[in-house]
């Protein structure tokens, strides 16, 4: 049986794994796609094969380029195209310098780390849906991002005060802050830090202003005015997980290559505690006023895309500024789905998920079409409701059979021993939403490699505990997508890209 599975419609294929004979090959670490998929009889693509491919190869890549990109590791490119900025995007991974961690330990630590910022996540905004309406309490920033965790892994660069920035990347949180000096704990990072002093386009917040009161809610800002004069307007953003970063509110230029925008709100950081992966900052490109496409509307008109790239040495992505649609290379059309509203977490991002299908066949699951999920480029792996998970494993499973099953991995319960094959054909996996899209998961975005010998490749999708939980599209599922946000218009466009910046 092995080498051969039942996959629907697709009877008269040949099969296409093939079994390795000698040596065992070393898979993997990023492995590449090949071909991508094969017409069934019932029309329309259900499988896509996986190229599993050397790991020492890969290895030997990985060295020279982080060899030959030392000095700046964190050095990105941009360009420009009509009214369009785009900015290079890449992996954290890519950036990070020494390699000392093993392969397992590393992919454990990302899904522990993950968890631990979906379980925060998940308490947060219940404790927001549910809390009482004349309780008084602010709330804080409704986000966790991930980093004490290292998940938000990529990153661009920008120019604040005329300063190389670098920004973690977060469409789940609202304010942009960088570390400051003078700074009284912060972790280190690659690039001179921000400071004000040096900066004469700088201004700060006075917190009796106006400004200042109306970011009671976005900023984290206290409301409370007393403490040390100058009386800045402070902000705090705590991460649910002890981590956060607290400094005052402050005006410079933001530019995005050569666009500017003057004024531009953003959290001069003076106590910041966190992994950030040396990165100056992050970036909140979330839903609320404070959140930097709301900030620079006039010039974007609230548009903007990103394709994210694979962990692999050579993949660069791009973040796109502004809907000139002639900068995507996407391969397939464009869907859009509609962003529908949530009042009780208004500054994410939430699609209505009314299925999910495997190969051809569509799940079935009382929580479609109920909910509705969000779309995070900070969470890896993406969570789904028990329902919709059970019914997606159980036909994953059927379709993806006869390979030799491996031990669960963290919060990863399907997993498989793929060290004997150097292909494999996966089921497409789909996921649909209200508005007529869908997004398809690209191949590379399905498994998940606990071993870089492929001896424990586990589907790279997690229950969540409850039914009621919230459904989260992690950025592992979002490779090698064109993602477009239409902030005014509440659409979200996906269409498949193999992302390279050039
Ligand atoms: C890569 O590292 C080697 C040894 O550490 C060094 O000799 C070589 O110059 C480096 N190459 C680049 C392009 O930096
Ligand atoms: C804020 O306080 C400063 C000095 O304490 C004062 O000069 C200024 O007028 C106040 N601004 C507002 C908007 O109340
Ligand atoms: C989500 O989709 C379902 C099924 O099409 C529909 O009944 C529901 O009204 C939609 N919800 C929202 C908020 O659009
Ligand atoms: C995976 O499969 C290979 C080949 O069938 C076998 O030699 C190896 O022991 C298996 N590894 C694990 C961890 O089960």
């Amino acid at each position: 049986m092995a080498g051969l599975r039942g996959v629907s419609a697709s009877s008269s294929r040949p099969p296409i794994l093939q079994i390795l004979s000698a040596p065992r090959l070393l898979l993997i670490l990023a492995l590449l796609v090949a071909a991508t998929g094969y017409p069934d009889g019932a029309g329309g693509k259900a499988l896509s094969s996986l190229n599993l491919r050397s790991f020492l190869e890969q290895k030997t890549a990985i060295t020279s380029s982080s060899n030959s990109s030392s000095s700046n590791s964190l050095s990105h490119r941009s360009r420009q195209r009509k009214g369009a900025i785009i900015l290079e995007i890449i992996h954290r991974d890519h950036c990070s310098g020494q390699e000392t961690a093993t392969w397992y330990d590393k992919a454990e630590k990302t899904l522990i780390s993950d968890d631990a910022r979906v379980r925060s996540m998940q308490s947060r905004m219940k404790s927001l849906i549910y809390r009482k309406k004349d309780e008084v309490t602010l709330p804080q920033i409704p986000l966790t991002s991930g980093i004490k965790f290292q998940t938000l892994n990529y990153i661009v660069s920008v120019a604040l005060g005329g300063r190389k920035m670098s920004l973690i990347v977060d469409t789940g949180s609202d304010l942009t802050w960088v570390q400051c000096q003078p700074c009284r704990v912060c972790y280190n990072q690659q690039d001179p830090m921000f400071n004000p002093s040096f900066s004469p386009s700088y201004r700060s917040i006075s917190c009796n202003s106006s400004t200042c009161q109306s970011l009671l809610f976005e900023a984290g800002n206290s409301g409370t005015c007393s403490g040390m004069a100058p009386q800045t307007c402070s902000y705090t953003v705590s991460y649910g997980d002890g981590s956060y970063t607290r400094g005052e509110l402050g005006l410079d230029t933001l530019s995005l290559r050569t666009v500017s925008v003057s004024s531009f709100i953003f959290g001069c950081g003076r106590n910041n505690k966190g992994l950030f992966g040396g990165a100056s900052g992050l970036m909140g490109l979330g839903r609320s006023s404070v959140s930097l496409i709301s900030q620079a509307s006039a010039m974007f008109g609230g548009v903007f895309s990103y394709c994210l790239p694979s962990a692999e040495a050579t993949s660069t992505g791009s973040l796109v500024f502004g809907g000139d649609s002639s900068v995507y290379k996407n391969s397939t059309p464009f869907s859009y789905a509609d962003i529908i509203p949530n009042l009780q977490l208004p500054t994410f991002y939430f699609l209505n998920l009314t299925g999910v299908s495997v190969g051809t066949v569509a799940l079935e699951s009382p929580s479609f079409g109920k909910a509705g999920i969000l779309i995070d480029s900070g969470t890896v792996i993406s969570r789904l409701q028990p329902s919709i998970y059970r019914a997606l494993k159980v036909e994953f499973l059927r379709q993806f059979s006869g390979f030799p099953s491996a031990p669960g991995f963290s919060i990863l319960d399907t997993c498989f021993n793929l060290s004997s094959y150097q292909e494999v054909d996966i089921p497409d996996i789909k996921m649909h939403f209200g508005g007529n899209a869908q997004l398809v998961v690209d191949v590379m975005g399905v498994f998940y490699f606990a071993k870089s010998d492929a001896s424990q490749v586990c589907l790279a999708v997690a229950s969540l505990t409850y039914e009621d939980d919230i459904g989260i599209i992690g950025n592992y599922q979002q490779k090698n997508q064109r993602i477009i946000y239409d902030t005014k218009g509440n659409k979200l466009g996906m269409a498949k890209e193999t992302c390279n910046f050039i």
